[in-house]
């Protein structure tokens, strides 16, 4: 029937500060999701492993300098470049769950003093997610997590730009979970949304694009 043809896997984002927990709840969904015999695939962007991740890697590692919006052109294109493989997983019924996307390339930019419609134009017809999740973390908590390694943005003052900048991005379709509640509430909660999105994705829900 027409449900199975068009059914697919669904593209879930974790968005969120750093040090908001995406990268571990990531881990947790990816084998709950396994577990229960789906089709599922963990990534995450930057994509270190391109070419033009191995430039955004460096630069955040500071270990070269780049131009504000050369570099958020390099994340940007770090996307495109998935972009094709990306549709092919989710068209092939793989559901990937994807640790933080165009999102968080427009607050990260804007937050440096770029403008925000500037920044949102080169993500404009990438796949548009199924799911965001904002682990919603205070800047002061998540620095009190400690273990900011020293990166480039891993700074107290400029994650509270990053933070008002997810909140002008944020609209009513996102999920929200409070990122200082215990893990396994933070993780079942996440596991419900995506639950439910997954399951209007096999239906046949159709893909669409980002911001265009
Ligand atoms: P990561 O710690 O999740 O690997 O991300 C590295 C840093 O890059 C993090 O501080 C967020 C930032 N970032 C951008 O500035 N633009 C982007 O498009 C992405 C995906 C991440």
């Amino acid at each position: 029937n027409n449900h199975k043809d068009n059914s697919r896997g669904g593209l879930i984002v974790l968005e969120g500060l750093d040090r908001s927990g995406k990268t571990s709840q990531s881990s947790r969904l990816l084998s709950h999701l396994e577990g229960q015999g789906l089709s599922v695939e963990s990534w995450r962007f930057p994509d270190r492993t391109t070419c033009v991740g191995n430039m955004i890697s460096s630069y955040l590692t500071n270990n070269s300098q780049l131009d504000d919006r050369t570099v958020h052109l390099l994340f940007s294109a770090n996307r495109w470049e998935k972009r094709s493989l990306m549709e092919s997983k989710l068209r092939s019924g793989t559901t990937l769950i994807v640790d933080r996307y165009s999102y968080s390339g427009v607050a990260f930019s804007s937050a440096k003093g770029l403008d925000i419609d500037w920044c949102k134009a080169p993500e404009a017809g990438l796949l548009a997610p199924d799911l965001v999740v904002y682990l919603d973390i205070p800047p002061e908590k998540a620095a009190e997590r400690g273990g900011y390694g020293g990166e480039r943005y891993e700074q107290l003052e400029f994650q509270k730009k990053v933070s008002q900048y997810y909140n002008v991005l944020c609209d009513p379709t996102w999920k929200i979970i409070d990122a200082c509640l215990p893990v396994d509430v933070v993780e079942k909660q996440l596991k419900e949304f995506v639950m439910n999105s997954i399951a209007i994705c096999q239906k046949g829900k159709p893909l669409s694009q980002l911001w265009s």
